[in-house]
């Protein structure tokens, strides 16, 4: 039963015939009640709405309803941390039923709920779309992923590739173009989809400026007080001389945090650009008194509570950072330790914290709010000089600030200098529309190769169905579609493919009826190895094929592996070599040359890039046995940095164990790297468990 309140309409009553608890303690809002009503008609729909307006709700209200039918639901989400907490959330209410599948931890895959990244998502498609018979909705949360650089090609191959039976439900940002993505999949997929476009942010936001260090209401006054009446200050620097000297007044901090505490806006969530800049701000904030004593006690009960669980009591940079959470304050970033990270966001949830300071990744989809924002500044380095910030970016950050059902209000800070940033582009990032969203389809090898698999080169029959097709014309349409038979042309030119007559245009839709996988008669045996690899696909099928890997001890395949995932930061030391590195560096050496050829023969790019031993040492060190704080001694990389590439090298080492296409002593090796690293701080799933 449905209950109309003055609100809006009321899921509690109505909860209460499925479950004993109630699903929400809150009256929906028109969106959601929308929205609700569409998923209850078992349609695929498309949300688009701000941060922190409560797109969860309707993930919940799906996952609810099917569980509640004996229906099975797949969550996907674009990062790990995302996922974990999603993982903890859903298995509060529905325990057993849930499982996940992250590539770094596998808990309950059968189970009805199924929380997944995007990517394993894709690769269940692409490898054996048959194991999802069984499910009913596929729900995609941060949608707007689809055009992130690196990854959004994940995004779009996920929804082309989701079977028919599969409702969608996409949750995403503001974006401009939701009715093209979601037109784009009625016509790829033939069947309705629904749109949901709500702008209205149920917490307002109150946007300021710091500027000449003065604290500035509107663009006016920004203009006046700040730009002193200019619109670029870039120019005026060289017509100076002509002009009435007005020096800048730098922007200074404490006139900053004064005002948070005196308007009563902690706490607060400081976004600046590189992780040094973030530890260096929040010793310097420490100076400021922001915390009550009594706070200050629960805070740090709770704080060594965390650590206690999470294995870090004798850890020096916990014990470092507990110092700054004296004071109330903490940072954040992709460079620390993942269980310090959630012992942080915990505490911050507590709302002690009163002050974090942090990189942009922070929170990204979690639910996380402060009561104020401050952006440090809206340009960040990028390839060519500075870059202003992407609206959606600032949107997604400043959308941070005020907690629904805490927060009257939110309140962003935004620090300007005139020097570096015009009127007009200040004002651009407030008002102007996000960015829409662009196709950036680009299939890896592997996804080729199990296209290849079943349908041989009739597989570039898709491309008419990708967003990139729908979203381009004329020549760009066409350099897609050739960049993908480049990408097939050279597969075939180094043996991977076996070539495709016309006849063999077969459409064999699953292999899997059968049971295990066999090779298929359009894959060479490379091609049928590279398939089960995702990532790094060539190099690692090239030294396969030559025997190389499976001529190595656990450590020296370790080393490789991580050796070939590493990607070394710009400044950062060279490494060490010693006469393991040269002898893998040397075993990489022809296999790589060949590669470049073909790359360069078809025109391919980025080329596959070389080993970077910086972490050989560290390896090393971890796989005899050494503690983990030792490592930084032993490498130029931050302490999360280390945790990241031995996941991934323990990804790898994963998918060469399990691949049915590889040989029994390369699967006993990879067995035996993978226990050696996946211990402590790099076991991903025992840090799920902890929680
Ligand atoms: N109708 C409602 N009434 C009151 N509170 C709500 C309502 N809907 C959601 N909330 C609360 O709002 C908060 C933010 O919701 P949620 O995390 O779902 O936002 P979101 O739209 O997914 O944001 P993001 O873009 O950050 O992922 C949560 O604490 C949630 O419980
Ligand atoms: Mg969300």
């Amino acid at each position: 039963m449905e209950v109309l309140t003055g609100q809006g309409w009321c899921y509690t009553m109505k909860a209460q015939t499925m479950s004993d608890l109630a699903l929400h303690s809150f009256p929906y809002d028109p969106f959601q009640q929308r929205a609700i009503d569409i998923i209850d008609q078992d349609r695929s729909l498309f949300v688009a709405a701000p941060t922190g307006s409560g797109k969860t709700v309707l993930a919940d209200y799906v996952i609810e309803r099917s569980l509640q039918r004996g229906q099975r639901v797949i969550y996907t989400a674009p990062i790990k941390a995302l996922s974990n907490q999603k993982f903890r959330d859903f298995s509060a209410r529905h325990g057993e039923e849930v499982g996940i599948m992250t590539g770094d931890v596998t808990i309950n895959p059968t189970a009805p709920l199924v929380i997944m990244t995007t990517e394993i998502y894709r690769n269940t498609l692409l490898e054996d779309a048959t194991r999802l018979s069984r499910y009913s909705w596929i729900i995609f949360d941060e949608v707007h992923y689809l055009d992130d650089q690196e990854r959004g090609t994940v995004w779009e191959e996920s929804i082309l590739f989701t079977p028919p039976h599969i409702n969608l439900l996409a949750l995403s940002a503001t974006i401009p173009n939701v009715e093209q993505l979601a037109q784009w999949i009625r016509d790829v997929h033939q069947r309705p989809v629904d749109v949901i476009e709500e702008t209205h942010r149920p917490v307002p936001l109150t946007i300021l400026f710091q500027c000449q260090n003065k604290i500035l209401k509107t663009l006016q006054e920004l203009k006046q007080s700040g730009y002193l009446g200019r619109d670029d200050w870039r120019q005026w620097r060289q017509v100076q001389r002509y002009d009435r000297y007005r020096p800048i007044h730098a922007n200074r901090f404490e006139s900053l945090i004064e005002e948070l505490r005196s308007q009563d806006r902690l706490p607060c969530i400081f976004f600046t650009f590189g992780r040094r800049r973030a530890e260096e701000l929040a010793w310097e904030f420490s100076r400021f008194p922001l915390i009550s004593s009594e706070e200050h006690r629960v805070l740090r009960r709770m704080f060594d509570e965390l650590c206690g669980r999470f294995g870090l009591n004798h850890d020096r940079s916990a014990e470092a950072l507990g110092h700054l959470i004296d004071h109330g304050i903490a940072f954040h970033h992709a460079g620390m330790l993942p269980t310090i990270k959630e012992v942080i966001e915990r505490c911050f949830t507590s709302r002690l914290i009163k002050l974090i300071v942090t990189t942009e990744t922070f929170a990204l989809g979690v639910n996380m709010p402060a009561r104020s924002v401050v952006l440090d500044t809206i340009k960040k380095r990028a390839n060519s000089g500075f870059e202003l910030l992407r609206r959606r970016d600032f949107q997604q950050m400043a959308g941070r600030a005020g907690r629904r059902g805490m927060d009257a209000a939110g309140f962003v800070y935004v620090r300007i200098n005139p020097m570096h940033v015009t009127h007009p582009e200040v004002s651009h990032l407030l008002h102007g529309t996000p960015e829409p969203v662009h196709s950036r389809f680009n299939t890896t090898y592997a996804t080729l190769l199990n296209l290849y698999r079943r349908h041989g080169r009739a597989l570039l029959n898709i491309f008419p169905n990708t967003l990139y097709y729908y979203q381009t014309t004329g020549p760009r349409r066409q350099a897609g579609l050739e960049f993908m038979e480049r990408k097939l042309d050279l597969l075939e030119a180094m043996g991977y493919l076996v070539p495709s007559p016309a006849s063999r245009r077969t459409d064999r839709t699953s292999d899997s009826e059968a049971g295990e996988p066999v090779p298929p008669d359009t894959l060479t045996s490379k091609g049928w190895f590279a398939s089960w690899l995702y990532g790094y696909e060539l190099l690692l099928t090239e030294l396969y094929m030559e025997h190389h890997l499976s001529d190595l001890d656990p450590i020296a395949l370790a080393t490789l592996l991580v050796a070939i995932v590493f990607e070394p930061r710009p400044r950062s030391l060279p490494p060490k070599v010693t006469p393991l590195t040269k002898r893998l560096e040397h075993l990489c050496q022809e296999p790589l040359a060949r590669i470049h050829k073909e790359e360069t023969r078809f025109r391919i790019g980025p080329k596959t890039k070389l080993p970077a031993f910086s972490l050989a040492g560290a390896l090393d060190a971890w796989m005899r046995n050494e503690p983990f704080y030792r490592l930084t001694k032993l490498c130029d990389v931050d302490e999360g940095e280390i945790v990241r590439y031995f996941r991934m090298t323990v990804q790898l080492l994963r998918q060469l164990s399990d691949t049915p296409a590889g040989d029994p002593t390369l699967r006993v090796t990879a067995q035996k790297a993978l226990r050696k690293i996946n211990r402590d701080v790099i076991d991903a799933e025992a840090q799920l468990r902890m929680g």
